[in-house]
């Protein structure tokens, strides 16, 4: 996994005076809301005997173990022994690590790392997801894969012919597969490219308002280090776009959560709801197609250079991604469990 980071870890309507356990990588967080609604993020280990936080309470702005009842602080720092008279110091010891929490996008993003706060790099920008017109809808699919190779299969450009002709639609032209040379356009913290689309029917609803037949569609993917995939499909003016957060649980399980906003059909409830969920549908659909495959890609991690694997110049998105991968990990931006 990456550190010195900004992860996004869940949708932020989730987040509640709940507590809601997070795993990255195997570890885990306790996440709540404050009495301000301000989003709180300390490791879920307990200092005391090494319960779970999350199985606690919030009481006010602190979170309360429900073993023998220690409180923690918002900064992760223990305020209450209740074994203890009250006359008897805290010792130092008893805290937990606390995780610097932006909200932005519809998500929670938690800092992974151990940069001071003006060294750190910048949240992705999405401004068309700052204020949108109706709320965005949300996806949930859970892959059986690393989040790198999750994330590379949603920039990798060649294979929707192959994996998504049930979901998506059927191409242009079946016989013709070649990728042309595309715009990429790589900086220090990200990439993105643009792409025309071949597909000549879209399944489902959605063909009736997307005419494409009238428009050049064209698609922009996005990756935004460590774990964010952004998807644009643009149909003249009609647009669909999702974030898409890869939220590493472990080396083989990588939950894929989306907000997904579209330019089009947002001031009819019945029908924007219908058309969500329709949308929610074939993304399931096209992540059990993309599933299938990429759970059984080996190495299991994407290797950070093009050594074990035979790139051609239409996996020049995936190219730059290693490269981008391979600049972090020089860095020495790697956690100590990978
Ligand atoms: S384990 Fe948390 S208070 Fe004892
Ligand atoms: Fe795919």
């Amino acid at each position: 996994m990456f550190k010195n980071f900004w992860y996004a870890v869940e949708f932020s309507n989730t987040i509640t005076k709940r507590p809601t356990l997070i795993t990255l990588m195997g570890k885990k967080m306790v996440v709540y809301r404050d009495s301000q609604g301000k989003v709180v993020a300390l490791d879920n280990r307990c200092a005391h005997r090494g319960a779970a936080l999350a199985g606690g309470w919030v009481e006010g702005d602190c979170i309360r173990c429900p073993y023998h009842g220690w409180r923690y602080e918002a900064d992760g720092s223990c305020s209450q022994i209740p074994a203890n008279s009250a006359a008897i110091p805290i010792p130092k010891r008893a805290r937990v690590e606390a995780y610097p929490v932006q909200e932005k996008y519809g998500f929670i993003w938690l800092f992974i790392g151990d940069l001071p706060e003006h060294d750190r790099p910048p949240l992705p920008l999405f401004p068309q997801f700052e204020h949108p017109t109706r709320e965005p809808s949300q996806s949930v699919y859970t892959f059986n894969a690393h989040f790198t190779r999750t994330m590379e299969n949603t920039l990798d450009v060649s294979h929707a012919p192959f994996m998504h002709q049930g979901s998506v639609g059927k191409s242009k032209t079946p016989e013709n597969t070649v990728i042309e040379d595309y715009e990429l356009d790589v900086t220090e913290w990200g990439l993105s490219a643009t792409l025309g689309i071949k597909i000549n029917r879209i399944n489902g609803p959605m063909r009736f308002f997307l005419k494409e037949d009238d428009q050049d569609p064209w698609k922009q993917y996005i990756f935004a280090p460590p774990n964010i995939t952004y998807s644009g499909v643009n149909f003249g003016r009609l647009k669909i776009e999702s974030i898409l957060a890869h939220i590493p649980v472990d080396e083989n399980t990588t939950i894929v959560k989306s907000v997904n906003i579209r330019s089009f059909l947002n001031h009819t409830p019945l029908i924007s709801n219908w058309l969500d969920h329709n949308t929610a549908q074939v993304g399931t659909r096209i992540c059990t197609e993309d599933n299938v495959v990429v759970q059984t890609q080996l190495p299991r991690l994407a290797p950070l250079t093009n050594s074990t694997e035979l790139m051609v110049a239409s996996d020049a998105t995936l190219m730059a991604y290693r490269k981008l991968l391979k600049k972090f990990s020089d860095m020495g931006w790697i956690t100590d469990a990978s």
